[in-house]
């Protein structure tokens, strides 16, 4: 059968990346962290949509070297489409059509969110992909979300965040505690020095499988605030214990969605995706879960799993198997649903 070669774009918040992808398998996989966000402790649109800008030539050049196949051998371009911030979405989105128009070849639009799912299918040594249907839980800065999965493009949202995103709730707790852009990482290591009884944040009551982050991100503004009134070093006496009962609480409200969406669906196959995925929390907890409830659960090598152009060459991919390409007047759509 025939070769498929696909070159796949990702620029929808404030990673410019590419991948070559030959018939499922990653030949490169690049991605441009754009790291002057890094001060505002938060992404700013317009500075990353500048920074798409000049990336997005360079970090296509570099897939296609490292994967060592020229422009002349790609059979479709792939790209995000949404969702994410609009300025960003735009540079991916013009610089795609202009390729695939240049190159003569079609044009393949992937739903961002979709892509964090399929991810799972990209071909890898020892990794065992989903089986049909299983449960995908994104978590990111970006999105929260709890998927039923029941084909590639048979996909139904049964949960999602109604306000912050979980790596949010990282990020701006960590902003509280003084620490870098994204805090994620940080307060996961050093959640896994501390006590996660130390202090006690309750959990939001939101309904059904739905999340919400917004309230935690005060109570720990409050806690912190009151504690540092009383002691000015509160925060560094014990911030591997305050990480770790962030952690724990966020962990927490994670996994009861996980377990109310497992018993509502009958469904034991788990997979997740997105930067919040790295978690050792949230990794421990599904290992854990595999013995409690007899989940079997997946999670995909790190660099597939946080924003990457990888994810989107597989679903490239599995839409050029089916012949779904996209017309010339496609456009980004910032708030595109699965
Ligand atoms: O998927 P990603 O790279 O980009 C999007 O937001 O779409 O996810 C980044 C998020 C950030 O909020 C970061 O703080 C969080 O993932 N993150 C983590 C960890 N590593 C990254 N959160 C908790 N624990 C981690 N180990
Ligand atoms: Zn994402």
């Amino acid at each position: 059968s025939q070769n498929i070669y696909i070159l796949a774009i990702e620029s929808s918040c404030d990673d410019t990346a590419a991948s070559v992808m030959l018939n499922g398998r990653i030949l490169s996989n690049v991605v441009a962290n754009q790291k002057i966000h890094e001060e505002y402790g938060g992404v700013v649109p317009e500075l990353a949509s500048r920074a798409h800008q000049q990336n997005i030539v360079p970090v296509v050049q570099q897939a296609l070297k490292k994967a060592g196949v020229e422009k002349s051998q790609l059979n479709a371009i792939a790209f995000t489409r949404g969702p994410g911030l609009m300025g960003s979405l735009l540079v991916g989105t013009s610089f795609a059509k202009s390729l695939a128009y240049g190159l003569n070849i079609p044009l393949i639009d992937v739903n961002h969110m979709q892509a964090h799912i399929l991810a799972h299918f990209i071909d890898e040594e020892d990794f065992n992909k989903p089986e049909f249907p299983f449960l995908a839980m994104t978590i990111s800065g970006g999105h929260t979300q709890i998927v039923n999965v029941s084909d590639y493009f048979d996909m139904e949202v049964i949960g999602e965040t109604i306000d912050d995103a979980v790596g949010e709730a990282y990020d701006k707790s960590g902003k509280i505690l003084g620490l870098g852009y994204p805090a994620g990482p940080e307060i996961d290591k050093r959640a896994q020095q501390g006590n996660p009884k130390a202090f006690k944040f309750t959990k939001p009551k939101v309904d059904g499988l739905n999340f919400s982050f917004s309230g935690l991100k005060t109570a720990i503004l409050y806690f912190i605030q009151k504690e540092t009134k009383a002691n000015p070093n509160f925060i560094e006496e014990n911030l591997n214990d305050i990480c770790a009962s962030i952690q724990y609480t966020i962990i927490g409200i994670l996994i009861d969605k996980l377990k109310l969406a497992s018993k509502e669906t009958g469904i034991k196959h788990i997979a997740i995706g997105g930067g919040v995925s790295a978690n050792s929390g949230i990794r421990k907890a599904l290992k854990d879960g595999e013995k409690k409830f007899g989940w079997t659960t997946y999670i995909p090598k790190f660099e597939y799993t946080t924003d990457n152009a990888a994810m989107i060459a597989i679903v490239g991919h599995l839409k050029f198997l089916e012949g779904e390409f996209s017309q010339n007047n496609v456009v980004a759509s910032a708030r595109l649903k699965l």
